[in-house]
């Protein structure tokens, strides 16, 4: 079995940063969220994986290289356009050859990675195999409609009427009975080839397509929302640690993560919580659920429930919460510009006015 994994797409969600970077690099608690799928792929035993990427194909190369530090031979696909799922399966029709494989999205999240899924597939031997999970509005999703046997008998890609609330997660199987369904797709109104297409397309050639529940929590991290929430979830089970430099006036509380070479002086740092190597916190206060890169500075400022990429600064700005903040940003005050009350006050008025 091989392993295809998306990392190209256009991300216009999660803009600016996708303006930069690859949404499959911004970092989980200071790790890439690709390299979350990468190992699940590992850990199930396959090697070989195709790593289809678009236009950040430079920085995920970078990132990813061979792909030896993960125990898998990964190689490259371009994807001059992100013309959609199934548009993927077409361009990497050479690379997987005759071969089974997993298809991972390289934004997505799950937490118990991929292994049972896997061999479901490999000892039940479907066409294909989805992951589905509920939701509160399925309308965004792909959604799947099932049998009383849990057998897929249909799917429509983001329905305005949808026929059940199970999403599609983005992890699939495919036999290579897929490549004839991806050859028969046309676009859709969106332009792009849909995975749903190709899979209908099975269905209705009388294949056999399963599915199975999620049980674990799963998330697609195309947002800034869902972002902060798997950096929340990932934080919650860290374990704490302290290799860098924490001074006497600071305070460090609950699971924190201190990592090699960054400073903490006069700063309390309340976890689940991450400091970047080289990063430095000054006078400042790091709250829960906030991953602060290597290499960033913060000082004289608040900080909770946001993600900060490598080499930002913030300084003496007050409080920050639920933000995603790019590399090399840096925040700083706006100069102070006078400002006037003009008042006319009644004899024992009491004015409250914040300065
Ligand atoms: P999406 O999140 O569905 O698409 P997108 O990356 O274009 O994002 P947005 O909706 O914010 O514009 O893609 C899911 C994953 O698949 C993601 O990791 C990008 C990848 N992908 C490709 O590699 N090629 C493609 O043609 C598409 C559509 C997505």
């Amino acid at each position: 079995m091989k392993a295809l994994v998306l990392a190209g797409g256009s991300g216009t969600r999660l803009r600016p940063i996708t303006h930069t970077s690859a949404k499959q690099l911004v970092p989980v608690a200071n790790k890439p969220v690709l390299f979350y799928g990468l190992e699940a792929i590992a850990e199930a035993g396959i090697t070989e994986l195709g790593l289809v990427v678009g236009d950040a194909h430079a920085a995920i190369e970078a990132a990813v290289g061979d792909g030896s530090a993960f125990g898998l031979q990964v190689t490259y696909l371009r994807q001059e356009a992100p013309l959609g799922l199934a548009h993927a399966v077409l361009i990497a029709r050479d690379y997987l050859g005759d071969d089974d494989f997993v298809m991972y999205l390289g934004d997505n999240f799950i937490v118990g990675g991929i292994t049972g899924l896997v061999e479901r597939f490999t000892a039940e031997r479907p066409a294909a195999q989805i992951l589905l999970t509920r939701v509160g509005d399925p309308r965004q999703f792909g959604v799947a409609e099932l049998d009383a046997d849990g057998r897929v008998i249909g799917l429509e890609e983001k329905p305005e009427h949808p026929k059940s609330d199970l999403a599609l997660a983005g992890v699939y199987l495919f036999s290579p009975a897929v490549h004839a369904a991806v050859a028969e797709c046309k676009p859709s109104w969106r332009g792009e080839l849909e995975i749903t297409d190709a899979i209908g397309h099975l269905i209705e050639s009388g294949q056999r397509v399963e599915s199975t529940m999620i049980t674990g929590y799963w998330k697609d991290t195309g947002n800034v929302t869902d972002m902060l929430e798997v950096n929340r979830l990932v934080l919650e089970s860290a374990e704490p640690r302290v290799e860098g430099l924490v001074d006497v006036a600071s305070e460090l509380i609950g699971r924190v993560v201190i990592e090699p070479g960054a400073v903490v002086e006069r700063s309390r740092v309340v976890g689940p919580a991450i400091i970047g190597g080289g990063a430095r916190i000054r006078d400042s206060y790091v709250g829960p659920y906030t991953s602060i890169g290597a290499s960033c500075t913060v000082t004289g400022s608040e900080i909770e429930y946001s993600i900060v990429l490598p080499r930002a600064s913030i300084a003496e700005v007050g409080r920050i919460e639920s933000s995603l903040i790019g590399h090399d940003v840096e925040v700083t005050p706006a100069p102070h510009t006078p400002r006037a009350h003009r008042l006319v006050l009644g004899d024992h008025s009491r004015a409250r006015i914040s300065s």
